[in-house]
C-alpha cells in the first residue's frame, strides 16, 4: 500500500493516510443535516449516528485488544459502537431514535478515542512491538482501510437519503461522452494470478492471501461495464416480469419488495430519471447501471450471457497476450485520474468510456472505478487462508454461500483498496452498493 521503504517514511505515511481517512469520513457526516443524523437510510442497517461512533470504537476495540496499558473510558459505547449489521435474511432492526446517545455524548467519545490513540501513534515503543505477531503497520492499515471502507458504504447510504435532508456539494464535472463501441473481446486462454502472497510484504486483508494461478479456457467479455441504456432495453423487454429469467430467491426478492426496475432510477410522467447523490438527472443512458447481484444475474439470462466468474475478471482485467501479468490493468503505473473515476472523484458516476487508458492490455475498458462489478463467484475462502486474530470475523462471517465477490472499485473507492488481490463482497438482494456488471460467454 506504501511505497516508502524505510521505518520513518512508512510510520509518517501511515500517520498521514489516517489523517486522511478520519477527514474523508468527518467530511461526509457534514452533508448531512443536523436534524436527519438519526434517520436510517437504508432499512437493513443501522441509523447514521451508529457510524459516528463505530468508526472510533472499531479503531478503539482493536488497539484496546493488543496495546498494553490501554484502559478502557466509556465501555458502553464500546460494546453500543462495536459492530454493524448485515441481515440476509431481510430482519430489519427496531430501533428508535431515542435509543442512540445524544450527539454531543457521541462527539466527546469520538474526540476522546482519537485523543488517546493519537498519544499511542506518537510512541516510538508502538511502532517497534508486534501485536498477537502482526505489525504496528498491519494494525495502522486495518484501522485505515476499515475506515475508508466505510466512506465508500456510508455514501450508499447517505445517496437514499431524502434531498431536503442533505447538504448539496461539489461534484467534479462528468467526463464528456464519446460514442460507445460496444462489443465483447476475445480474451485467450491462459492464467490469472489470483490473491496476494505472503512473501509480497504488502498489506491485504485475511480473505486476500494465499496467492495462486487459476487456469482459464478462452472466452468473451463486454468492452463496457453494462450501461442504463443496455439495462432499459431488458425492463422494457418485460425481464421484471419473466420468472425464467430470474434465480428462485432472487425472483422472491424481487416481487417482496416490489422492483421492477434498478433503484436508483425513478419513472416520472412516462419518463426515467437517475436519483444521483444531490439530484434527479434525466436517465444517463451512458452510464453504467447499478444493480443487484439478482437483476445483473437476471440481465445476463435474458442477454443469453453469463456474469464473469472472479478468475475471469481477472483475467481480463490483468493478463496480457504474452502470459505476464499486470498490477493494474493499464500496467504497473499507481492508480491516477488518467486510469479511471475512483478515489472519492465524483459522487456519481461517469459515461463507461470516460478513461481510455485505463483499458486492459486486451482493451477491456473501465474495469477499475466507476462502479464495483459483480462476479458469479461465491465468497470462499482462498486455500491457505487464516483469519486475523485480531478481527477472526471480518471474512470468515460471510463465508456462508450467500455472499458473492465483486471486484474493481467505484467512485467512491479509495486508491488503496483498488489492488489486484482486493474482493469486496456483498449478498446478492442487496441493491445499494455502487456496483453494476458486464457480461462473459463461453
Ligand atoms: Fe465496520
Amino acid at each position: 500500500m506504501f511505497a516508502a521503504q524505510d521505518d520513518a517514511g512508512v510510520r509518517n505515511e501511515l500517520l498521514a493516510a489516517m489523517a486522511e481517512a478520519r477527514a474523508q469520513t468527518d467530511r461526509l457526516f457534514t452533508l448531512v443535516k443536523k436534524d436527519s443524523l438519526y434517520q436510517r437510510p437504508i432499512p437493513e442497517r443501522h441509523r447514521i449516528v451508529f457510524y459516528i461512533g463505530h468508526l472510533e470504537a472499531f479503531d478503539w476495540n482493536l488497539a484496546q485488544g493488543l496495546v498494553p496499558h490501554l484502559r478502557p473510558f466509556h465501555t458502553e459505547f464500546d460494546r453500543l459502537f462495536a459492530f454493524g449489521i448485515d441481515p440476509v435474511d431481510g430482519g430489519r432492526p427496531t430501533d428508535q431514535p431515542k435509543d442512540w446517545p445524544v450527539l454531543s455524548e457521541v462527539h466527546r467519545y469520538r474526540d476522546k478515542v482519537r485523543e488517546a490513540l493519537d498519544a499511542v501513534l506518537e510512541n516510538s515503543s508502538f511502532w517497534r512491538a508486534s501485536y498477537d505477531g502482526f505489525s504496528a503497520a498491519t494494525l495502522l492499515n486495518v484501522a485505515i482501510e476499515h475506515r475508508l471502507m466505510h466512506a465508500e458504504t456510508l455514501a450508499y447510504m447517505l445517496h437514499q437519503l431524502p434531498l431536503e435532508q442533505k447538504i448539496r456539494q461539489g461534484n467534479a464535472p462528468a467526463h464528456t461522452a464519446r460514442p460507445l463501441e460496444f462489443g465483447m473481446i476475445e480474451i485467450p486462454g491462459g492464467a490469472a494470478t489470483l490473491g496476494l502472497a505472503h512473501d509480497d510484504f504488502a498489506f491485504g486483508w485475511d480473505n486476500e492471501f494465499e496467492a495462486h494461478r487459476v487456469s482459464v479456457p478462452a472466452f468473451e467479455i463486454d468492452r463496457y461495464k453494462v450501461t442504463n441504456g443496455q439495462y432499459l432495453e431488458f425492463v422494457d423487454a418485460g425481464g421484471y416480469q419473466d420468472r425464467s429469467l430470474w434465480p428462485e430467491a432472487g425472483w422472491s426478492w424481487k416481487t417482496e419488495q416490489n422492483f421492477s426496475h434498478p433503484l436508483f432510477w425513478k419513472r416520472r410522467n412516462g419518463r426515467w430519471y437517475y436519483r444521483t447523490m444531490f439530484d434527479e438527472l434525466p436517465l444517463p443512458l451512458d452510464w453504467p447501471v447499478f444493480v443487484s447481484h439478482a437483476e445483473a444475474s437476471a440481465y445476463a439470462s435474458w442477454s443469453g450471457q453469463k456474469l464473469p466468474t472472479e478468475a475471469q475478471w481477472h483475467r481480463a482485467a490483468y493478463g496480457t497476450a504474452n502470459g505476464s501479468e499486470r498490477a493494474y490493468p493499464w500496467g504497473a503505473e499507481t492508480p491516477d485520474r488518467t486510469h479511471g473515476y475512483f478515489d472519492f472523484r465524483r459522487w456519481d458516476p461517469t459515461p463507461v468510456n470516460a478513461s481510455p487508458r485505463g483499458a486492459s492490455a486486451f482493451g477491456v475498458a473501465g474495469l477499475v472505478g466507476n462502479g464495483w462489478e459483480w462476479t458469479s463467484s461465491v465468497f470462499e475462502p482462498f486455500e491457505g487462508f487464516q483469519p486475523f486474530s485480531f478481527y477472526p470475523g471480518y471474512s470468515a462471517n460471510f463465508f456462508d454461500g450467500k455472499h458473492y465477490v465483486l471486484k474493481g472499485g467505484s467512485i467512491r473507492t479509495a486508491a488503496c483498496m483498488l489492488r489486484r488481490s482486493f474482493r469486496n463482497w456483498f449478498q446478492p438482494h442487496y441493491p445499494y452498493v455502487y456496483a453494476g456488471f458486464r457480461c462473459v460467454s463461453d
